[in-house]
């Protein structure tokens, strides 16, 4: 079928799906900790009178949702409105199916409020067709003081100082560091080293610009070599463990450490745990004056009916409130989108982020997640995270080969 024929099918098939007053919610916010933000979200939005409904898809990190939000967009069926990150924001846009937000966004200052980085990623053409709700600081070491303390050792703030450590800890039977199964999981390690080791020009050059050099030369066989040598470091029981389940063996002094995107915190503080006393949270290794952001967008799918359209317009403009932002992100572990918040309630790992992301901006060393799909096309991301991944469980591969082959697929996608 023609193109615009199929995409004005789809438009007419869309327009008939939603139900007054209902807001269908697509998400992959399933976790203890996530679970307690979306409820915020779905709290704050039935107040207003209207009616939730939930459209969860488990899967961290969202790979998931996005295989049943495309589905559900070719059978003529989105829902409302769709957890988005980066070009994904921006394809669905180029489709013509995002509903433009400009009303909403210019009543309520959205240009004055949001940082630039932020702006660029939820409009299309100049036009808002996303609302940014958080800012999730990627390269975080999550640590369990107990055990350090009990072992006499210092939390590693550098990649010498964690093999040092980790080698200890496995001595006296602790896991050093608590693993998941999932590529993205290993993606998101990978591109925390290749920060702490390679720095932010480095990490720009070759995971956002995709320099072939960059790609493939010494500095990215070494992030390679040491991400591997990492695994010597995790259990043996980490194929298919999800990340929160990774968070819980820190929470329970099962393992020693994680390192995850700041999302974990939320899985510490629903379990009644409190920063800087039952969990220690810092910049991952080498990272302490970068930051790879992550942020989580929802955007709005063109449905017709008043009342389907005015209850997404309620949606953006909640979502965007300092309300909703101060109390969905408390649960989330993650900082508010939303520049110029009062600080006071928020704890000390999230002002410390709000001040290294405002810090790293100043100095050029905020980078945008490739794991988390902050920066390429889905095809290139899941090249690089599923690239890594096979190396880091591969028995066989050298860096020097993983290394060669990565940068020859990515070569093939441009
Ligand atoms: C999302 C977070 C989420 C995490 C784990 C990330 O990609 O941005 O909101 O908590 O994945 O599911």
């Amino acid at each position: 079928m023609h193109r615009i024929a199929a995409l004005l099918l789809l438009t007419i098939l869309m327009t008939a799906n939603a139900r007054a007053g209902d807001v269908e919610v697509l998400h992959f916010l399933t976790s203890a900790g996530e679970a307690s933000a979306i409820q915020v979200l779905k709290q704050q939005l039935e107040q207003q009178g209207h009616h939730w409904k939930d459209a969860s898809v488990t899967g961290g990190g969202g790979d998931s949702a996005m295989v049943a939000l495309q589905a559900r967009i070719v059978a003529g069926f989105p829902p409302s409105a769709a957890q988005l990150k980066g070009p994904l924001i921006q394809q669905w846009a180029r489709e013509g199916l995002l509903t433009e937000l400009d009303d909403v966004a210019v009543a309520g200052h959205w240009d004055q409020r949001l940082p630039e980085v932020i702006r660029e990623l939820v409009t299309y053409q100049g036009h808002y067709v996303a609302v940014p709700i958080n800012i999730h600081r990627v390269n975080g070491l999550w640590a369990n003081p107990a055990l350090f303390r009990q072992y006499g050792l210092a939390i590693p703030t550098s990649w010498d100082e964690f093999f040092d450590v980790a080698r200890q800890l496995q001595e006296y039977g602790i896991t050093p560091l608590a693993q998941g199964g999932q590529a993205w999981q290993d993606g998101t390690l990978f591109e925390v080293m290749a920060l702490g080791i390679g720095g932010a020009d480095f990490y720009r050059r070759a995971l956002v610009e995709l320099d072939p050099a960059a790609l493939s030369g010494p500095t990215m066989i070494k992030v390679f070599e040491t991400f591997k040598r990492s695994r010597d470091f995790i259990d043996a029981d980490v194929l298919g463990r999800d990340w929160n389940i990774a968070t819980s063996m820190v929470v329970n002094g099962q393992a020693a450490m994680q390192i995850m995107g700041d999302w974990a915190k939320g899985e510490f503080t629903s379990a009644g745990k409190n920063p800087g006393v039952d969990f220690v949270c810092i910049a991952a290794p080498d990272t302490s004056d970068g930051f790879i952001y992550n942020v989580d967008s929802f955007a709005m799918f063109q449905l017709s009916g008043d009342s389907a359209r005015q209850a997404q317009a309620d949606m953006a403009k909640l979502m965007m409130e300092p309300a909703f932002q101060q109390a969905f992100n408390l649960a989330k572990g993650s900082i508010p989108a939303r520049q110029g918040m009062d600080r006071k309630p928020f704890d000390s790992c999230a002002q410390a982020s709000m001040n290294d992301f405002m810090a790293a901006a100043a100095m050029g060393k905020l980078v945008p997640s490739i794991a988390h799909g902050m920066a390429q096309t889905p095809a290139i991301r899941d090249l690089i995270v599923s690239s890594t991944s096979r190396f880091y469980h591969s028995r066989t591969m050298t860096a020097s080969q993983a290394v060669a082959q990565m940068a020859k697929g990515i070569q093939a996608l441009r």
